[in-house]
């Protein structure tokens, strides 16, 4: 059984690696930032406050994992909305057992986030915390973005992403951090493909094929 943690901050492109390196290796695949979208998204669809920690928590245990495919969830207000009900002790320990689950599958996971490595799957077999500048991030986002015709400038997304990163570390509740033993990936000056075949060779190193 093999368990990957990618954690990182917004729009490091953490998503995608995990989703090759999951291919990569044959193993199943959890983008975990769905979970708190999907809260965020049935809080606000229920005509709740996204502070309404009681809500959240009663959403939360409710949340049904086949309703994570639902394309709004990868909007921008599902994001801010996300990192909003993440900031909540008990919504994050209702997620845990599902996120636990997934990795203990026969023959193991791929999980990404911004807590697998440190509280969800500290014995993780090998964990990669993936970077990159905030211009970067946002400007990748951005395009990202554009080609969904979601309107936003630049600037706009860059406070999104400067924004959502100081609540995401600064919490007290599982912050965003890397764990210790995890391999830092800088990905500012790398694209895709080799961000990738760098991450294969971390994990390689940590899993020995
Ligand atoms: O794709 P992006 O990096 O923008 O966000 P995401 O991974 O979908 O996560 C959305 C929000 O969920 C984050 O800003 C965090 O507040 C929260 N999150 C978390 O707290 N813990 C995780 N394991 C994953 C996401």
């Amino acid at each position: 059984m093999t368990i990957i943690a990618i954690d990182g901050p917004a729009a490091s492109g953490k998503g995608t690696l995990a989703k090759l390196i999951a291919r990569h290796w044959g193993l199943p695949c959890l983008d975990t930032g769905l979970l708190y979208r999907a809260v965020a998204r049935d809080v606000s669809a229920r005509g709740f406050r996204l502070t309404d920690a009681w809500a959240a928590l009663a959403l939360a245990r409710a949340l049904d994992p086949r309703t994570l495919d639902d394309p709004s969830l990868r909007s921008q207000a599902a994001g801010e909305g996300a990192s909003i009900v993440a900031g909540m002790p008990e919504v994050r320990a209702a997620l845990l057992d599902y996120q636990r689950a997934f990795a203990a599958q026969p023959g193991g996971a791929v999980l990404d986030g911004r807590d697998i490595g440190t509280v969800v799957c500290p014995g993780a077999d090998a964990k990669i915390y993936v970077t990159a500048r905030p211009q970067v991030r946002a400007w990748r986002r951005f395009v990202e973005r554009q080609a969904q015709s979601e309107a936003a400038t630049f600037d706009a997304v860059l406070a999104d992403i400067q924004r959502r990163d100081a609540r995401d570390a600064g919490r007290e509740s599982a912050p965003m951090r890397a764990a210790p033993d995890a391999d830092l990936l800088e990905t500012s000056e790398l694209d895709i493909e080799a961000a990738f075949e760098a991450a294969v060779g971390l994990i390689k190193r940590k899993i020995g094929r």
